[in-house]
């Protein structure tokens, strides 16, 4: 058995573990659905690939575990007009109310994980325009509240700013009254993964380990959570 190898049976393992124990069955038998959004403009690269590696191993804990992608790469979305009623009617729709909106709100996620790409060391400016326009979700009522979030960021530096990233976003979602979650031991504040092999992010063993773990905290939380 290779390190690889070795190291996916491991969190596969884990997850059937920690299933075992309780959260899978804590769900009273409803399915719990988990979004996860990849916030490169470069559809399918390499966030896009580290989300769905996280949203994988989040089915892997439980068969009540639905997971869902929405790839952010490719659509307009602008940054918010401003959180006042006239600047809200002036707000064009765009590919976030179209394409995006739907599948977060219809109906809402019982989890959410987000991947960014590290752009100078801070969040995509299509992450930051995302943010802003999810305000949708947060008023006139909290509809994110006590949802459990995980986060990942991809960077081509080993220290490219990947923590960072993943703080920004976090702070971000707090005004949601989200619960952050990170991942399990190895990836506590969130998946962090290094693009050194040319854009093929599967390369990067730590990484993926990373963002699985993320994703099966995110499931473990969000079964959990779905106890009530
Ligand atoms: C404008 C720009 C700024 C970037 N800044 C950083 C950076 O500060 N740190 C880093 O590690 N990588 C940086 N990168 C590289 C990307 O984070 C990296 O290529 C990542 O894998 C891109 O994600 P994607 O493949 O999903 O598009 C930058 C890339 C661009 C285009």
């Amino acid at each position: 058995m290779d390190r690889r190898t070795f190291l996916s049976a491991g969190l596969g393992a884990a997850a059937l573990a920690s299933a075992d124990a309780g959260p899978g069955q804590s769900a009273n038998g409803r399915e719990v659905r988990i979004v996860g959004v990849a916030c490169s403009p470069r559809q399918g690269k390499t966030t896009a690939t580290a989300v769905n590696a996280a949203l994988e191993a989040a089915k892997s804990v439980d068969s009540k575990v639905k997971v869902e992608f929405v790839d952010l790469g490719g659509l307009e979305i602008s940054g918010s007009l401003g959180g006042a009623a006239s600047a809200k009617a002036q707000q064009p729709k765009d590919d976030f109310d179209l394409m995006v909106l739907p599948r977060l709100r219809d109906p809402l996620p019982d989890g959410l994980i987000i991947g960014s790409p590290s752009y100078f060391r801070t969040m995509s400016a299509l992450c930051k325009a995302f943010l802003e326009r999810l305000a949708v979700l947060r008023s006139p009522k909290l509809l994110l509240a006590d949802k459990p979030v995980g986060v990942l960021a991809v960077g081509a530096y080993r220290n490219g700013g990947q923590e960072l990233v993943i703080e920004q976003i976090q702070a971000a979602l707090l005004c949601h009254e989200v619960m952050v979650v990170g991942g399990k031991p190895g990836a506590h504040q969130g998946a962090t993964l290094w693009n050194a092999y040319k854009d093929d992010i599967t390369k990067d063993e730590f990484g993926i380990e990373s963002a699985k773990k993320l994703g099966i905290r995110v499931a473990e939380a969000a079964l959990h959570l779905a106890q009530g």
